[in-house]
């Protein structure tokens, strides 16, 4: 196991989002938390990642208590995330932010003496993070003139960056088209393996990318886990699937059972 939240509480006042969320991450697992819109996926990973505090509950990695430790601090114990950086820093290049991923990772910011001495190592490191996600030829380009889907691909690839051993990405494909999704999916698996990443976690609201790339799925539905299973699994889950997937994936199903 190298990730777990136990029993996670969250609420904004006294809107309550988190009502008990617990469940375990192993090393190799590709997993995607699903659930309707704001059913706290976002909030699970602001909590996760140290982000925020829950208002109960405790969150494990590597043996590690990082219940709100903060995104710095979990970076250098080996998790990272992507934060759409892209769309707050919109005129950094593309090699710009990637090497800001490898300089964090070296936690260089607060020497430029180390920072000059070892340029050609952080170069070379940034190279080899804009090939395995086919930015190679885009270095120089603004994120702000990027498209979309170079957009997402770059975010995921300054949290790679960071050479986490765990990495969380909160709707890696969001706002790109059908086909693009796939291939920003494939780029990532495919970047996983090459650097080492242990496990990834994804809040996706694509039911084909989710099923056809998951190992697992974790089910959010009113501040609960409904279901925490594979993928052939969920799909034979028709209480999960009609209240989390709604009309898209489990039109027939939620059909035939109200008849
Ligand atoms: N900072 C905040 N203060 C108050 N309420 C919040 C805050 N952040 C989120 N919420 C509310 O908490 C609920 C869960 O939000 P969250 O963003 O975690 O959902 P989500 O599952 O990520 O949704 P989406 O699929 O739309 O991204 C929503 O009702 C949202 O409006
Ligand atoms: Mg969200």
């Amino acid at each position: 196991m190298i990730l777990s939240a136990n029993e996670i509480f969250k609420s904004y006042g006294d809107f309550g989002v988190l009502a008990g969320v617990s469940f375990q991450i192993h090393e190799g697992e590709f997993v995607s938390i699903i659930g309707p819109n704001g059913a706290g996926k976002t909030t699970l990973i602001n909590v996760l990642t140290g982000l925020l505090k829950p208002n109960n509950g405790k969150v494990f990695f590597k043996d590690h208590d990082i219940t709100g430790i903060g995104p710095a601090k979990l970076s250098r114990l080996g998790m990272a995330r992507s934060f759409q950086l892209v769309n707050i820093f919109p005129t950094f290049t593309v090699m710009e932010f990637i090497k800001l991923g490898v300089l964090s990772r070296q936690g260089k910011g607060a020497r430029f003496y180390a920072i000059l001495k070892r340029d050609r190592e952080v170069n070379e490191e940034a190279e080899e993070v804009a090939q395995i996600f086919h930015l190679e030829d885009k270095r120089d380009v603004q994120a702000k003139n990027l498209p979309q889907g170079d957009k997402k691909l770059l975010d995921v690839a300054s949290a790679f960056a960071l050479r986490p051993e765990v990495i969380l990405l909160d709707e890696p494909t969001s706002g790109v088209s059908t086909s693009e999704k796939n291939k920003i999916m494939e780029i990532l698996i495919d970047a996983s393996k090459k650097m080492g990443i242990k496990s990834i976690i994804q809040v996706e609201h694509d039911m084909d990318l989710v099923f056809g790339f998951s190992d697992r799925i974790i089910a959010l539905h009113s501040g609960k886990v409904l279901a925490d299973c594979t993928p052939a699994e969920m799909e034979k889950n028709e209480a999960a699937m009609c209240a989390v997937v709604g009309e898209k994936g489990c039109f027939k199903i939620c059909s035939s059972l109200l008849e």
